[in-house]
């Protein structure tokens, strides 16, 4: 973009203290915060700052649990037959599997990319080293490569790749993986202008794990897939110790009912939790993330005591190819979360503030199953110590102490 086009569109949307930045950096600078402009969606962010005037409300909305299939209610011979359907597709390499990891280990207190955080164990793995152990097991098992597609985001990519390649894969055929950015938005402040960072480029923030099907879409992941002739594709988060990309019996419950889209819960430990649930709004399969849930709803029990809305989301989902083709084309709806960040202010200053003073626009990942054919989307029950022990703070509930105990555990260690 030219500086005099920058000029018009910024004053026309009301973002002109961005040119003050501009003034402030070297010719480099200068090229990439105009490139920077280019890639913005203008009429978009107009329209999300409206939106974080809006608060959620499901007043008008008919809410109902949804359940999900419980494998252990099944018998032997039909969890086998799951099993042995899962198998042979993964058999066939018609299974993909694809880590989320655009996220930093800030909340932990790591520096880097939080697929690189050793979380104690004795044998110091990180948690990448974790997750592909469970690919390279099912190799070894079935003799086909599982592809790994790699989500990162334009701050950890680099570093990522580097510590691939530092560890070697972890003994994982490199030609096995690939890696790919995931899309940012700016984030803006409470009068709806852009954030300054403190470099003096406009601020911007990954846009969510609902960016994973545009993002795989943009860099060609989907049309790699294709080629390789993938029918599933498994979609998880990066910190979950116990998670198992390559389930057969997920997998085959998923194939066998002919589903487009699952995802394995397990039921919610206490109303707090800090998880998505799945219900049907207005009869539509769909998840109500923990920042958004009413409290009467997260709490209410039924006659036999246990939690109404219990069947949580553990980021463990699976689709068929054609769906996620078919999502990645869509824009999912955009969440507000209202955030503390660091600032520029005019005169050049960084500010570090107290409370919360911007705003950043995420999609989430289950927002594409209300995009499914109602009865095309399953859930599967899976179980806490074998699916779910997530690394998410430095202390207490869901930390490096809990996933240590709980992968020992189910490792038999
Ligand atoms: C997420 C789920 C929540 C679920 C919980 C289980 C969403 C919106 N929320 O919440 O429903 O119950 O996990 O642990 O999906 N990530 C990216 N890019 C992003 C955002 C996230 O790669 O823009 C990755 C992270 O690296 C991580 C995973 O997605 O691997 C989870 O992200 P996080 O923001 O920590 O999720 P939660 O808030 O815990």
């Amino acid at each position: 973009m030219k500086l005099e086009e920058a000029k018009e569109i910024l004053t026309k949307y009301g973002q002109s203290h961005i040119l003050k930045s501009y003034e402030r950096l070297n010719e480099e600078g200068k090229e990439k915060l105009l490139h920077q402009l280019d890639h913005i969606d203008f009429e978009e962010m107009k329209a999300l700052f409206e939106k974080t005037k809006e608060t959620v409300a499901f007043d008008d909305v008919k809410i109902e649990p949804m359940a999900s299939v419980i494998p252990e209610k099944l018998s032997e011979t039909e969890r086998e037959e799951l099993k042995t359907v899962g198998e042979d597709l993964i058999k066939e390499g018609k299974l993909a599997v694809v880590t989320m990891a655009g996220g930093q280990g800030t909340r932990l207190g790591h520096s880097g990319p939080k697929g690189t955080f050793d979380l104690g164990l004795p044998s110091h793995k990180s948690l990448f080293e974790i997750l592909c152990d469970g690919i390279k097991e099912t190799y070894e098992k079935y003799g086909t490569l599982v592809h790994w597609y790699i989500m990162t985001s334009r701050e950890n990519n680099d570093a990522t790749v580097q510590f691939f390649e530092q560890k070697n894969y972890f003994g994982y055929p490199k030609e096995g993986v690939s890696f790919f950015k995931q899309s940012e938005l700016p984030m803006i402040d409470e009068s709806g202008k852009f954030v300054i960072d403190e470099n003096g480029f406009i601020k911007e923030a990954a846009n969510g794990s609902g960016g994973t099907f545009e993002s795989l879409a943009k860099n060609g992941m989907i049309e790699d897939m294709k080629q390789k002739g993938i029918e599933w594709v498994f979609i998880g988060g990066v910190d979950n110790v116990l998670v198992r990309m390559t389930d057969p019996l997920f997998l085959g419950f998923t194939a066998k009912n002919h589903y487009l889209g699952t995802s394995k819960t397990i039921v919610k430990a206490y109303p707090s939790e800090k998880v998505g649930v799945f219900c049907k709004k207005n009869g539509i399969p769909s998840v109500i993330e923990y920042t958004e849930i009413p409290e009467k709803m997260a709490e209410e029990t039924n006659a036999e005591g246990n939690l109404v809305y219990g069947e949580s989301h553990m980021m463990l989902n699976m689709f068929n190819i054609q769906t996620l083709e078919n999502i990645a084309k869509y824009k999912l709806p955009y969440h507000v979360a209202h955030k503390k960040s660091s600032y520029m202010n005019e005169e050049g200053e960084v500010i570090k503030p107290d409370s919360p003073n911007a705003y950043k626009f995420e999609t989430f990942i289950f927002d594409a199953f209300p995009m499914i054919e109602v009865n095309k989307v399953g859930l599967y029950r899976g179980k806490r110590e074998e699916d779910f022990s997530p690394v998410k703070n430095a202390e207490g509930v869901d930390s490096p102490e809990t996933a240590r105990r709980d992968y020992m555990a189910y490792h038999k260690m």
